[in-house]
């Protein structure tokens, strides 16, 4: 205990209260235990295995009971149900968080998939307002006046966007916001609040990044301004030029799409394909969607079923015949097939370490450095949280060994919490919350290693030369 560097003034955790564990059976809904078999794309009993794929318009979704895999508002760290690491609070050790890496997808969303058939409902996005405006680098220069899009269909143009409304696809809609502002406020009530990592005002040991996607930006702001309600400045939300950017696929590398064509040229993608022949053709002659972009992969019915579902709309139907509509029974067997595709991708295609590399791995190598920065005692940060997408935080949940990997939902978030301990041998220990609770993987769960041994995990993933890779 001596030579312990920090006391309890700095908010040294370790004699507090245990609070309410984790409720393993809504836990449970995150890793289907036969996801790797096209027995649970086929077999409709399963139904959402516990999901939540449902939304209003407004309002942030509060899925019931906190953990459960919720596709339209993951879960996050909550106060409520936040747990210190059972070595603090069980064990000898006395800790302190010292660093939080946080990568989250965006919030919900219109699609990005239009049904090539035409929609039978209208989007409306007058309620949310995307901001964009620019000026120069001081406060004493000119201000901009806010301005914000406000999408409009002229009569008068012959081309007809296939959906009606007042929104661009994607774009954030105004329960993503809200949700977005929930999942800060929360954000603030644990590591803030809490566990005095957060500070009161942004400083210049906080940092974040969103991908070149006006989502993520749009994410961004509803959930910093969670964290700070009453900050009055602008702050800097990092991205790389877009055409080398390391998140959303950002390079272009020719190993990408050969990789891809490997994985999807496997007995087991094509078995995919085979058992859902009559569902993807049923979908193909309701909705016009008979190309192979809609036929290849379940993502384009998948994306457009969910941005309705989750922005309070109904399953679509026919153009033209309206009594044939998508059933909940289809859409079901859509969202089992998605989170297979997205297992196999990340998780059990023979491919996949080469996949994720290619596809991920300079970010994995960036986020290492950020802890192996803590590890060195040379971080310049304390706080880091990154905006990107669905294709982001799956590979890196496959870096980690998840031991299941459902398409990674709205507004999912993997938190790295850096611990500092008074342990001699070992001081820095990391936990790897997925949505909230220690992510389960073929390593055990993450919930304390030390920093050591995650970036020994995370390490084989970076590519040694991503140029000669990419070919
Ligand atoms: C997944 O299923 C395939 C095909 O049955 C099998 O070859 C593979 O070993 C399985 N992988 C895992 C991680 O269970
Ligand atoms: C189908 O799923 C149900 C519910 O999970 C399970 O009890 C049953 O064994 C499954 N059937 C097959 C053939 O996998
Ligand atoms: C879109 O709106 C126009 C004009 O109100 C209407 O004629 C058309 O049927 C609508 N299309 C759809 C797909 O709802
Ligand atoms: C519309 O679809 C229903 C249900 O499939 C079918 O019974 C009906 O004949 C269809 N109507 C037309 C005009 O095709």
């Amino acid at each position: 205990m001596l030579g312990f560097g920090f006391g309890l003034a700095l908010g040294l955790v370790g004699a507090l209260p245990v609070v309410l564990g984790w409720s393993s059976e809504a836990y449970g809904t995150f890793y289907p235990p036969t996801l790797n078999s096209t027995f649970y794309i086929t077999n409709s009993s399963i139904g959402t295995y516990g999901g939540i794929y449902k939304a209003d318009k407004n309002g942030p979704a509060v899925g019931t009971p906190y953990g459960t895999y919720d596709y339209c508002s993951m879960p996050h760290p909550r106060v409520q149900e936040y747990e210190l690491p059972e070595a603090l609070t069980k064990g000898h050790l006395q800790g302190k968080l010292v660093h939080l890496e946080y990568l989250q997808r965006h919030q919900r969303r219109t699609p990005y998939n239009i049904l090539p058939g035409g929609e039978n409902q209208a989007y409306h996005c007058d309620n949310v307002r995307p901001y964009l405006y620019a000026g120069p680098d001081s406060e004493s220069g000119i201000q901009p006046l806010p301005m914000y899009a406000q999408t409009y269909q002229d009569p008068s143009n012959p081309f007809t966007p296939g959906v009606n409304g007042t929104c661009q696809y994607p774009q954030i809609t105004i329960g993503g916001v809200q949700d977005g502002y929930q999942h800060g406020k929360d954000l603030w009530a644990v590591y803030g609040d809490k566990l005095g990592l957060i500070p009161k005002q942004p400083n210049n040991r906080v940092w974040f990044r969103s991908s070149e996607s006006a989502l993520t930006q749009g994410s961004a702001g509803a959930v910093l301004r969670g964290v700070w309600p009453c900050y009055n400045g602008a702050l800097p939300l990092h991205q790389m030029v877009s055409s080398v950017d390391t998140v959303n696929e950002g390079y272009s590398c020719s190993a990408i799409g050969s990789t891809l064509n490997a994985i999807t040229s496997t007995a087991e993608w094509n078995e995919h394909l085979t058992v859902t022949q009559s569902l993807r053709s049923t979908l193909g002659s309701i909705l016009g969607a008979s190309s192979d972009a809609w036929q290849g992969t379940f993502d384009h019915f998948a994306d457009n079923f969910q941005a309705r579902l989750c922005n309070g709309y109904a399953l679509p139907c026919s153009v033209s015949n309206s009594s044939e509509c998508v059933t909940m029974q289809m859409a079901e067997e859509v969202f089992r097939a998605g989170d297979w595709e997205w297992n196999y991708y990340w998780r059990t295609n023979p491919y996949v370490v080469k996949y994720i590399q290619v596809v991920e791995g300079l970010f994995i190598g960036e986020i290492i450095a950020r802890l192996q920065a803590v590890l060195d005692g040379k971080s310049p940060l304390d706080y880091s949280h990154t905006f990107v997408h669905d294709g982001d935080i799956g590979p890196i949940l496959g870096s980690l060994g998840i031991t299941a990997l459902r398409w990674p939902a709205m507004g999912s978030g993997i938190a790295f919490e850096i611990w500092k301990t008074n342990d001699k041998q070992n001081p820095l220990y990391a936990r790897v919350l997925y949505s909230g609770q220690p992510v389960q993987t073929i390593h055990g769960a993450l919930d304390w290693v030390p920093l050591s041994d995650l970036i020994s995990i995370m390490s084989p993933y970076v590519p040694k030369d991503i140029v000669s890779l990419c070919g």
